[in-house]
């Protein structure tokens, strides 16, 4: 991945809370968050005591190579975002410029906890669809705004691998949302249902108590089943 490609855009503890339906228990699990991104959910989690592991191929680059993209891009992002205000539910904002506000508030959190959550190992430069952990080494994996959200980008094998591999390293994987970039259900979910329906995995798409963009309220929970 360049640095050029790179288009930072990261949501808050509070926004994964509610995408993923997490309970105080769930807070205390070890978690690995996938494509997180400048979000800040590993940061605040870690300032109060969690365990989150985040992995994303942006975590190659440095704090200022980020923080300077992070620059270069917002504006055009912002315009995006209000030439599209339509795309959107406008209750837990009330405008483009109170998401924008939080979004770079989540991205300055993740900034200033990013050099130290890599030398702790907090932040890791890998990428779905092959992880190099071992079976089980977590009990919740979290993916925001990565698999299903960009079926165009990524092949429905793709999506079917990195499902195989999160259930490996996790009993328990939650993915929001289901629909694409253009709010449509992906493409890609019947495939998944079925391949879970094959594999002894229990998959339930659960509604939540957040949506931003139209259509994007429910999350799919993957638990494997006991032989
Ligand atoms: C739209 S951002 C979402 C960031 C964060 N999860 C959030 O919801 O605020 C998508 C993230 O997925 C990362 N990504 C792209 N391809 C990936 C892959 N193959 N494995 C893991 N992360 C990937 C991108 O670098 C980017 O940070």
């Amino acid at each position: 991945m360049k640095l050029a490609e790179v288009v930072p855009w990261g949501r808050s503890r509070r926004e994964y809370e509610r995408m993923f339906g997490l309970t105080a228990t769930d807070l205390t699990k070890r978690i690995l968050g996938v494509g997180d991104g400048p979000a800040s959910f590993n940061a605040e989690m870690a300032l109060a005591g969690h365990n989150v592991t985040s992995i994303d191929p942006i975590y190659a680059f440095s704090a200022s190579e980020l923080r300077e993209r992070i620059g270069a891009t917002h504006q055009t992002i912002a315009e995006q975002l209000k030439c599209n205000v339509n795309q959107y539910v406008w209750t837990d904002f009330q405008n483009a410029e109170a998401v924008i506000y939080t979004r770079m508030e989540a991205m300055s959190l993740f900034l200033s906890d990013y050099e130290q959550g890599l030398q702790q190992e907090r932040y890791i430069p890998i990428s779905l669809p092959d992880l190099p952990f071992p079976d089980s080494s977590y009990d919740l994996v979290l993916c925001s705004h990565l698999l299903f959200l960009y079926s165009e980008q990524l092949s429905e094998a793709f999506h079917l691998t990195s499902i195989k591999e999160l259930v490996r390293v996790a009993n328990d994987v939650r993915i929001f949302p289901l629909v694409t970039l253009d709010g449509h259900v992906s493409p890609h979910l019947n495939s998944v249902l079925e391949y879970c329906k094959l594999n002894h995995i229990q998959a339930d798409i659960i509604p939540v108590d957040y949506q931003f963009q139209k259509g994007a309220y429910q999350m799919l929970r993957l638990l494997r089943k006991s032989l």
